[in-house]
């Protein structure tokens, strides 16, 4: 066909599964500039982002920086499971705690608590202004303020509070709103701004660095109270369900069930409970490649639907277990189906590794685009950098490699939970493997790059907006062609020496 097929031509008569890099997309009709195409993405039936792009629940991708990074850029990070609950359930509050509009629980200290009180907060959580009450409670009387300023140059840390603290405040009153608050908090030019009641009890904090943030940040992913979202992992052990109650405590916005294969007993019953119990609370089950398997899961109750069995970067599930699916083929049946059958949104996992990846994944009806190779290396995945043959890298792993599979044998007794784990005296078989990721600098470069790339992409297809390139998915106006081995390669730069520093 001259101008290429539709996506169900290729898919639904074809025995072999395709992905991304089998096709292509035909260019559409261009009427619009690529500054109008809209990124606002679903990431379940409840929950919409700004932008089509998470971080996945991977201990070397999505921990607290991460899970920041992404969401002030307007996606979603979700936290890996492989650790202690404490340990994830600290991980979340460090993102609530991050950018807020009214901080309800900040570091509240006494007067007669001393300088290295403050430096010890200063150490794990990084705030060195912290409001003083009488007994150090939040919801005490407000008796001062300690900031850097006030403690800088003052040798002996045993020194009490109260004889540094700045008692002449500026305060809010609990009956003001956000904006004033903030007004407030620009005129005085102090940096943090106490909000007391009619008692002058202390009952919220605001912070002049949030407030910069906020306009830094415009399309930042934040829940009612101005917060930033944040999503969490979960397995499906037995203590599931304390997990997420944790969780949902420490104010995680959604839950995802982090399994390889999601259509089980033990997910579907962990669903059931988990809606039963916290109905509030939008769940996200997987991995599914199959229609068969999203149904399974959508019937338990799932809010969204996580995609992708075989096709990370690290994984080698389909060589060891001989189960899985090309991706392409995965998000195209599955997402599909879900949406048919229950308007539920699904998320590409795996085997992205440019924007045309991801450009490809919603194009076959993927809402949302999870990585996890391309946002290791980056400054805000754990770990630190190290230099291999001249390179500076990050590590990367296979939650199912040995080395990831060991290190939550270790630590099961500690609470950790785990996606291939079975039981902890079978043998381990890895399904994944560990290596290392180049450098790429902060996700805060790296996201704008991808999404601009994206937005190209929509805009020669002729799509303004991912539910418009859905509709036209839908409506066999999307073309695709599935691509020879000697056109992929035509596709890729060809015959060029890349010097290292060109661009
Ligand atoms: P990537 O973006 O291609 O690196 O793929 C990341 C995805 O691979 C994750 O979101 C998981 O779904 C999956 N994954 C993570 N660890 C493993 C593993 O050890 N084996 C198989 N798949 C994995």
């Amino acid at each position: 066909m001259a101008n290429g097929w539709p996506a169900g031509k290729i898919f639904d008569s074809s025995i072999y599964g395709f992905t991304y890099d089998d096709l292509i997309l035909m260019p559409g009709h261009i009427d619009f500039p690529s500054s109008d195409v809209e990124l606002k993405a679903q990431l379940t039936k409840n929950m919409s982002l700004n932008i089509p792009i998470i971080s996945s629940p991977m201990d070397t991708v999505t921990e607290h920086q991460m899970a920041i990074g992404m969401a002030l850029l307007g996606g979603i990070g979700f936290v890996h499971n492989n650790q202690s609950i404490e340990k994830q359930v600290e991980e979340i509050s460090k993102v609530k705690r991050f950018e807020n509009g009214f901080i309800l629980d900040p570091f509240v200290l006494s007067p007669k608590h001393n300088i290295r009180d403050i430096d010890s907060i200063k150490k794990i959580h990084g705030y060195s202004s912290v409001p003083i009450t009488e007994d150090g409670m939040l919801g005490s009387k407000l008796v001062g303020i300690v900031t850097n300023r006030d403690i800088d140059f003052i040798t002996d840390r045993t020194t009490l509070l109260e004889e540094v603290m700045t008692r002449d405040l500026v305060y809010g009153n609990s009956n003001t709103s956000l904006t004033d608050a903030n007004a407030l908090l620009r005129e005085s030019k102090k940096g943090k701004l106490p909000i007391v009641n009619s008692k002058h009890e202390l009952v919220a904090l605001i912070s002049r660095n949030d407030f910069k943030k906020n306009k830094e940040f415009p399309k930042a992913s934040k829940d009612y109270n101005k917060q930033l979202m944040v999503g969490a992992a979960l397995s499906t052990k037995p203590d599931g369900e304390s997990r997420a109650q944790r969780l949902i405590n420490a104010g995680v916005n959604v839950l995802l069930i982090d399994s390889s294969q999601g259509d089980s007993v033990f997910q579907i019953d962990l669903v059931k409970r988990l809606k039963e119990s916290f109905p509030q609370i939008d769940i996200i089950g997987g991995n599914v490649v199959t229609p068969m398997q999203a149904k399974s899961l959508i019937n338990a109750g799932v809010d969204g639907l996580r995609v992708g069995m075989g096709s990370g970067s690290i994984c080698t599930t389909q060589t060891v277990c001989a189960v899985g699916r090309a991706q392409g083929s995965a998000v195209y049946h599955v997402s599909g189906f879900a949406r048919d059958y229950a308007g539920i949104p699904c998320i590409a996992d795996g085997g992205v590794r440019n924007s045309g990846h991801v450009m490809k994944a919603l194009s076959l009806g993927a809402s949302t685009v999870m990585g996890g190779s391309i946002f290791a290396g980056t400054e805000e995945a754990p770990g630190e950098y190290f230099f291999h043959n001249g390179l500076r890298v990050k590590k990367y792993r296979g939650m199912g490699s040995i080395e990831a599979l060991e290190d939550s044998i270790q630590r099961a007794a500690d609470g950790a939970q785990h996606r291939y784990l079975t039981a902890p005296d079978s043998v381990t078989v890895a399904q994944g493997v560990s290596g290392s990721v180049m450098d790429k600098g902060s996700v805060k470069q790296l996201i704008p790059h991808i999404l601009q790339g994206l937005r190209h992409g929509m805009q020669d297809a002729g799509a303004r907006s991912i539910p418009d390139l859905h509709s036209k998915l839908v409506s066999e106006k999307l073309y695709f062609e599935v691509r020879s081995p000697a056109a992929q390669k035509e596709g890729d730069v060809q015959d060029i020496f890349v010097l290292r520093g060109t661009k």
